[in-house]
């Protein structure tokens, strides 16, 4: 029996009592007063029991986020009530809780990817080690570094792939470790690699979108379409990063150490995790802005970015500098205006019929040609497959063009400030292949693209995508330096139609 059809029972059987007092009164006039009394005493009790009950019951209800209407998997979720506090305010960055995979041996040569967006007392969450960290054993552990700590030991669980590592359980039970330290007011559990550069404000954007009460698994698969075969297309790719909600998580680690076993065969900590996943019925949401990135760099879809990862395995972002370095310039560009990190807008000179397409925060593409939309939006192939295949993707590409006049001109991000009223952002991309350009006798005099862009709001994600539109404003004559460009969003019968 449901607990609403109870409920309705509870009423019934005092409205009968009471009822039946009134019915069958000894009528005595004398009695009257005292017969009024009896009534109003019944009726009150009456009336005071089911307030009881009703207010139990809803608060229950309430609590425990429980109803018969609800999906059939929905069942009590026996959450410790202290989690549910201000539930329903908006989900921010003190509600994730971070489990980052890390080694004693190899964490300080990856900690630059950490240390890029990690906020010490902003973000929350640990550097799971599977032993005390070798290098330091004097030193104390950097501030600047999620805190860490030690694995239980895993010899003890199977592990029967034949190229892989027993470490990949030291990975696959950092969930249920950091499930279990206990913290309060979690809303979800974000898994990450030692080398996954998460971009947290984005990522609040993005779960913020999800009810944290229900059982979300979130991320996405990898780009690359060897990975997806090898390993499953359903399944979340541990390096891009994925997020679970609490009280998935709260099922999850009731099985995870049975999942290892049984799965002992599976190759990587993120497969294990999917197949307890499989076992529990719950299926991949898949938000796009998360990058396992298998071999590519640009190519963010219409969506906010939230990771990146194997950064150490590809060129420098900018080809003008290191990878780390690279890495901060753009993590720069990415906390003046985070929503609009990577978003594209493409505008034509009708002047010269020429065509720039802006990655804000990243890159300028100039061609001198007029090229549509379709073209420009479609990757050119700069990237391998994770295992160094030319092809596939899951997303179009198209072969690099070799005359070098005929390939888009690069500029590359150089600064960005505030516009001074905190209201735009302008930032400036520099020309980068000046020197093959005149090897090739098809120098350009533009230096600079300078760009102005108002904040990008995080409430526009809640919205439709739809790409932005941006006009040049200056520089179209013959001999400018600097091209001026202006990103807005697009009038509703805007259209990037080649003039
Ligand atoms: C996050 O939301 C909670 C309410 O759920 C609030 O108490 C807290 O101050 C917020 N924290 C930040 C960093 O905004
Ligand atoms: C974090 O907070 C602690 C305690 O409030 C403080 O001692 C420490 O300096 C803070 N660290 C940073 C990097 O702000
Ligand atoms: C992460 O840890 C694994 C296991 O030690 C190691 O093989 C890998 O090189 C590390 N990668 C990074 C990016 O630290
Ligand atoms: C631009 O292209 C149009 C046709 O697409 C052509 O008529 C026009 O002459 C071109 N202008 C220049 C400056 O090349
Ligand atoms: C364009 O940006 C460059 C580099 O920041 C700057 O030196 C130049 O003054 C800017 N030009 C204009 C017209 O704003
Ligand atoms: C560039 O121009 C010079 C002089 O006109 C010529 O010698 C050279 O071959 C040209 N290079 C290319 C790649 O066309």
């Amino acid at each position: 029996m449901s607990l609403a059809s109870s409920f309705l029972k509870v009423h019934q059987y005092y409205l009968t009592k009471a009822w039946k007092t009134l019915a069958f009164p000894t009528i005595k006039l004398t009695n009257l007063l005292s017969l009024f009394l009896k009534t109003s005493l019944a009726l009150c009790t009456c009336f005071i029991i089911s307030l009881f009950f009703y207010l139990s019951l809803s608060l229950y209800h309430h609590n425990y986020n429980y109803s018969p209407f609800q999906h059939p998997y929905h069942f009590i979720i026996s959450h410790d009530p202290s989690t549910f506090e201000n539930n329903n305010e908006p989900t921010n960055i003190s509600h994730i809780v971070f489990g980052m995979g890390g080694s004693a041996k190899s964490w300080q040569d990856h900690r630059h990817y950490t240390e890029v967006w990690w906020q010490p007392n902003v973000t929350r969450g640990f550097m799971w080690l599977e032993q005390e960290p070798l290098v330091l054993a004097k030193e104390t552990w950097p501030e600047t570094l999620p805190p860490y700590k030690v694995s239980g030991v895993t010899s003890s669980f199977m592990y029967t792939n034949k190229v892989g590592l027993q470490f990949a359980i030291h990975l696959a039970r950092i969930l249920k470790e950091t499930f279990q330290l206990g913290l309060e007011n979690v809303r979800w559990f974000v898994m990450g690699d030692n080398d996954t550069v998460f971009f947290t404000e984005n990522l609040v954007t993005v779960l913020a979108k999800y009810d944290h009460n229900e059982m979300y698994y979130i991320e996405d698969n990898s780009e690359s379409v060897e990975q997806n075969v090898a390993q499953t297309y359903g399944m979340a790719f541990g390096g891009g990063g994925f997020a679970i909600s609490y009280p998935l998580a709260e099922v999850l680690v009731k099985i995870l150490d049975g999942c290892i076993n049984r799965y002992a065969v599976l190759f990587g900590s993120d497969q294990k995790v999917h197949a307890c996943m499989s076992e529990i019925g719950v299926q991949l949401t898949k938000e796009p802005g998360f990058h396992q990135t298998d071999g590519l760099l640009a190519a963010n879809p219409i969506a906010p970015l939230v990771s990146l990862h194997h950064l150490h395995a590809s060129e420098p972002l900018f080809r003008d500098t290191g990878r780390v370095e690279s890495l901060k310039r753009f993590v720069s560009a990415y906390k003046m205006d985070p929503g609009r990190i990577l978003q594209k807008s493409i505008c034509y000179d009708p002047n010269r019929n020429w065509t720039f397409s802006v990655s804000w925060g990243y890159n300028v593409e100039l061609y001198r040609s007029l090229e549509t939309s379709i073209e420009l939006q479609t990757t050119f192939k700069t990237f391998q497959t994770w295992r160094g295949y030319e092809d596939p993707f899951t997303f179009n590409t198209r072969p690099v063009i070799p005359d070098q006049c005929k390939r888009p001109v690069v500029f590359f991000l150089d600064q960005i400030e505030d516009g001074g009223l905190g209201e735009w952002t302008e930032s400036s991309y520099k020309i980068y292949d000046n020197v093959l350009l005149e090897k090739s006798n098809c120098s350009l005099e533009v230096q600079y693209v300078n760009v102005t862009a108002s904040y990008f709001r995080p409430e526009l994600w809640k919205k439709a995508p739809r790409r932005q539109c941006c006009d040049i404003i200056k520089g179209t004559d013959e001999g400018s330096n600097v091209v001026e460009i202006v990103i807005r969003g697009c009038h509703q019968f805007e259209s990037v139609t080649p003039p």
